[in-house]
């Protein structure tokens, strides 16, 4: 698979950031990574897959930094598709992960495809008799190279350190995988429906082109710039969102952040719950009940709480600010409130003055353990 770059990636173009520019080339990224991949209800990649996954049991998917993320969210839909699956920190492969063999397959998702820590739990699976496979954005990287097969994300070239579009486009990708996978894994019993997700996919790209033209984000985070802590909560797919708005948010912006579980809130983080820890609530579906609740209490304690999510929630009446995406299947709509959250941390880093493409202390690609 070669993926033509445009010319036109080469430089920030009309915006102040690369990281503002790659938050708006999301709707081509995305159309980029689904074209061709779904036909009639069918996913199929440009490498069959079929001779690796024919014998196929569990997965693991292995990852970090924001792809670790990309990877809960990913692994959530291959448990939706009936996929017995693990997501594992890479760095925390030997000590987490579970037993492999020549039925597992493990995922390296990985933007650059050099992370050393990801690099070394591949070997580490492999070495085992996993069968592996590598979803990467850079074409002839060491992780496409040494997976038995590799599937690309094609969201182009990334240059801001703190990864946007490949996010969207990871998460698109493991979507898509989780449903290629579901038809190839002997006894997956899906407990969702797979074919509403791949159906409200084409819309995906226009509507993230929405989020993008009316994201209120930018007058949001004039009130977010004097407070002490900043909180994301969610559940299921949106806690995904939450860890990676979180991870955003501290990248660019040096502020204290924290993301978790919405139901984990009264057991540690509503100790630091005070009149200056903005909340974000990270909601993808009206009955999402939990992340409700917990904002709810969050706010009785003083805490100014932002509803990040489509308009049919009760938060919306609730919260103190609304982040509104477009009504669309809850995969979706949790993809697009991270757009939102990464147009707010885009706004608070540069009202506040930082370097938004070059973090102090970061780096794009760490190859090193
Ligand atoms: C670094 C980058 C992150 C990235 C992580 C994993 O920490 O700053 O943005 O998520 O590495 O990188 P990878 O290339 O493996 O996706």
């Amino acid at each position: 698979d070669t993926v033509d770059w445009d010319p036109g990636d080469a430089g920030k173009g009309e915006y102040d950031h690369y990281m503002l520019k790659e938050i708006h080339h999301q709707p081509t990224a995305l159309s980029n990574t689904i074209d061709g991949r779904v036909d009639d209800g069918t996913v199929a990649f440009e490498t069959p897959l079929s001779q690796l996954v024919a014998n196929i049991e569990t997965v693991q998917l292995v990852a970090c930094g924001t792809s670790y993320h990309a990877s809960m969210f990913g692994a959530q839909l291959f448990r939706s598709a009936g996929i017995p699956t693990e997501v594992i920190r890479a760095s925390e492969y030997e000590a987490m992960a579970g037993p492999v063999d020549e039925r597992s397959l493990v995922v390296a998702v990985t933007q650059s495809g050099e992370t050393a820590d990801t690099l070394d739990a591949v070997r580490k699976a492999a070495g085992r008799g996993a069968k592996s496979l590598a979803v990467t954005n850079v074409v002839g990287s060491t992780a496409a190279r040494e997976a038995d097969e590799a599937i690309y994300i094609r969201a182009g070239p990334e240059v801001g350190v703190a990864a946007t579009k490949t996010f969207s486009s990871q998460a698109v990708t493991l979507a898509l995988l989780s449903q290629r996978l579901a038809g190839a894994v002997p006894d997956a019993t899906p407990r969702a429906d797979g074919n509403a997700m791949l159906e409200a996919l084409p819309d995906l790209p226009a509507h993230v082109e929405t989020v993008l033209e009316t994201s209120r984000a930018d007058s949001l985070a004039r009130d977010l710039l004097e407070d002490r802590s900043y909180f994301f909560l969610g559940s299921g797919l949106g806690h995904s969102v939450a860890l990676e708005g979180a991870l955003k948010f501290k990248e660019i912006t040096y502020e204290h952040a924290e993301g978790f579980a919405a139901g984990e809130l009264k057991h540690g983080p509503l100790a630091l719950v005070t009149e200056e820890s903005p909340v974000f609530a990270v909601y993808t579906a009206s009955e999402d009940e939990k992340t409700e609740l917990n904002a709810t209490e969050a706010q009785s304690r003083g805490a100014p709480v932002v509803a990040v999510g489509p308009n049919d929630h009760p938060l919306v009446d609730d919260a103190d600010a609304h982040l509104s995406v477009p009504d669309t299947h809850p995969v979706w709509t949790a993809l697009l409130a991270n757009v939102q959250l990464q147009l707010v941390s885009y706004h608070v880093a540069d009202l506040l003055g930082r370097p938004i493409d070059k973090p102090r202390n970061l780096a794009k690609s760490v190859t090193v353990e």
